[in-house]
């Protein structure tokens, strides 16, 4: 991480759009002198930020990176969530440009013995993971491809709701601070109008009844357009949606995103350990879910079932009521509005 670069990019992020830093400020933070300071946003500038000096006011950002940037997000991160930053934050960040899968390597980071909580990204990832052995579509700049990695300690048995709690803390943001109608679709997908918007892979190991090692893998589908998608995982792209494309067409800002979701993250984990999670779970998913009510045929591995999606039991199963009156609550499976057949 390259810590002036962190520094510069605070100071313009920070000034707001259209806001101006002046050169002498810039070379008090970096602690170099005024004309150093043009070397250093120069060097920012073959990255996919621009920045623009006019004479008598200072620098301004006139167009941040589209894609993933260590230094904007690390930036981002201090300005809009102080305390993940700061030394006490808590938040180890790993950031790689390319990898197989951010959940691969969260399991090799804890193999090798690092501290967690850690939060793990990718500018793309060339072997992503989906549910039940499936691709996740990786390629794309305006994808966000994130791991985080746990070591909870607790009872295997406390677990079942963690996914859902995930989803419903990341569907909180989207909505409040984005004001993007994402809801939560059970067990493992956020969607807006039947489209897939994200998906969650928890993953976990377990020792001697206790949760050793979790991992909670986040795909979200930021930016573009899924119709452009190429590649093997390109066939996801048929229910795929991005959050460009309910933000009426806006891109949003990737980096921007990706800080307020390892904090989130990190957040709702917290909430989850300490069971501080339960005051409000049903409140959001009241709010959030995308199910309630709705006519589905659930996949299972031993045929369908069809019925009306009439709520979740305590421990995050989805509980329907069969055409014949009969009632069944369903621990895992993939969810289709509708028919059979019908794809949401
Ligand atoms: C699904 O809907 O099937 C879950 C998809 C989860 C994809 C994410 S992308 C980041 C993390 N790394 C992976 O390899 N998979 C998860």
């Amino acid at each position: 991480m390259d810590e002036s670069a962190v520094t510069v990019l605070t100071a313009l992020l920070g000034a707001g759009e259209g806001g101006y830093v002046s050169g002498e400020e810039l070379a008090r933070l970096l602690g170099v002198s005024r004309v150093s300071v043009w070397g250093r946003l120069k060097k920012l500038q073959g990255e996919g930020l621009e920045v623009e000096a006019v004479r008598g006011r200072g620098y301004r950002l006139t167009k941040e990176p589209a894609a993933l940037h260590p230094e904007a997000l690390a930036a981002c991160l201090r300005l809009r969530h102080p305390a993940a930053a700061g030394p006490r934050g808590g938040l180890g960040l790993v950031f790689l440009p390319e990898i197989d899968s951010t959940n691969e390597e969260a399991e090799r980071l804890l193999a090798a013995g690092r501290k967690t909580p850690l939060v793990i990204f990718a500018g793309r990832q060339t072997a992503g993971r989906g549910r039940l052995g499936r691709a996740w579509h990786s390629a794309e700049a305006g994808g966000l491809y994130v791991s985080f990695a746990f070591q909870p300690r607790l009872p295997p048995a406390r677990m079942p709701k963690f996914t859902l709690w995930m989803g419903l803390s990341l569907c909180r943001l989207l909505n409040e601070v984005y004001g993007l109608p994402v809801r939560v679709k059970w067990p493992n997908d956020l969607v807006h109008d039947g489209r897939k918007l994200a998906g969650m892979l928890t993953e976990a190991r377990i020792d001697a009844d206790v949760m050793r090692d979790l991992i909670f893998g986040l795909g979200l589908n930021v930016n573009g357009d899924p119709a452009r998608w190429k590649g093997p995982g390109a066939a996801a792209a048929r229910v795929a949606g991005t959050l460009q494309q309910i933000n009426g067409g806006r891109a949003l800002s990737l980096n921007a995103v990706a800080a307020d979701v390892a904090w989130t993250g990190a957040r709702a984990y917290e909430d989850f350990v300490t069971g501080r999670f339960a005051a409000e779970f049903d409140t959001l998913w009241a709010r959030y879910d995308s199910l309630g009510g709705r006519d589905v045929t659930v996949g299972l591995a031993d045929g369908a079932l069809r019925g009306k999606v009439t709520g979740l039991d305590e421990n995050g199963a989805l509980r329907l009521t069969l055409a014949d009156g009969s009632r069944r609550a369903v621990q895992s499976g993939d969810v289709t509005l509708g028919g059979y057949g019908v794809k949401s």
